[in-house]
């Protein structure tokens, strides 16, 4: 059944597995969003329902709700709990310091929200996630609809000015029309090609009116959790400064693959 998933699909089902032994009973998870993030609450429901993991899960995105309702994992509100114990999501870039760049799906705010509220974040990620320099993906910034232009143009500014390659920021869309946020948000992606300083552009960004947020997340990530396509996992902990190997056995996810299959 595991040779009809890409290799791709392999790596990410690797870090999802290996990333929810982190998961006890009894613990508030945030659940992020994205292909490799809907892997990982594929795994939860499993153990939810067959081996009786008692868990809550906050969601990061309304996809990512409608998936945990459909696999069994029950939710909550980050209103309602206020602190999580541990999220686990995908990223679309990580470096070495484990700073990352996410909102390729769309959902930074909500997911940079609920990482600030978790004692420790996982990070699940193929190795072509990794990069020397971050920058390449395209840097979402969540922006409010009103004025949006204007937002734009003070970005373009403000980016010629700061240590990155790239100047431009275009308007995500969904067809031809723009794509929208699950808070009514649109978003800028920024072609920056290298950032020399995530830590000062995050902050700038910040500051300029109609951003919301944007998605670089700084200091957030406590483990990265890389899977490849055979089922070997590599964990790197940033506070530990440890590295750890391991493998991931596919038979165990064998219900799992049958249901997306079926
Ligand atoms: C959504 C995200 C995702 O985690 C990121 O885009 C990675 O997605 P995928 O696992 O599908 O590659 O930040 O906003």
């Amino acid at each position: 059944m595991t040779g009809q998933l890409s290799p791709i699909d392999r790596a990410k089902y690797a870090a999802a597995r290996r990333a929810v032994d982190f998961v006890e009973d009894g613990m508030c998870v945030g659940l992020g969003t994205g292909s490799t993030a809907a892997w990982m609450v594929r795994c939860l429901g499993e153990l939810v329902r067959e081996d009786g993991l008692r868990i809550t899960g906050v969601p990061t995105s309304r996809r990512t709700a409608d998936l945990a309702r459909q696999v069994g994992v029950p939710l909550t509100t980050l209103e309602d709990v206020k602190w999580l114990d541990l999220t686990i999501d995908g990223t679309d870039e990580f470096d070495a310091d484990l700073t990352l760049i996410k909102g390729g799906g769309g959902a930074l705010l909500q997911e940079k929200i609920v990482a600030a509220a978790s004692d420790q974040m996982i990070v699940i990620a193929d190795k072509a996630k990794e990069v020397a320099t971050l920058g390449a993906f395209p840097l979402p910034v969540e922006v409010i609809p009103f004025g949006w232009q204007t937002t734009r143009a003070l970005i373009e500014e403000t980016l010629a000015g700061l240590d990155v390659m790239g100047h431009d920021a275009a308007l995500r869309m969904n067809g031809d029309k723009p794509f929208y946020t699950d808070e009514g948000n649109v978003i800028l992606d920024l072609a920056l090609r290298s950032i020399g300083n995530p830590r000062q552009l995050s902050l700038v960004l910040n500051q300029i009116p109609g951003v919301v947020e944007n998605g670089l997340f700084i200091d957030l990530c406590d483990i990265v959790v890389i899977g490849h396509g055979d089922g070997r996992v590599e964990l790197r902990d940033i506070g530990a400064g440890t590295v750890e190997h391991d493998r991931v056995d596919f038979a165990e996810g064998e219900n799992l693959f049958r249901d997306i299959m079926d």
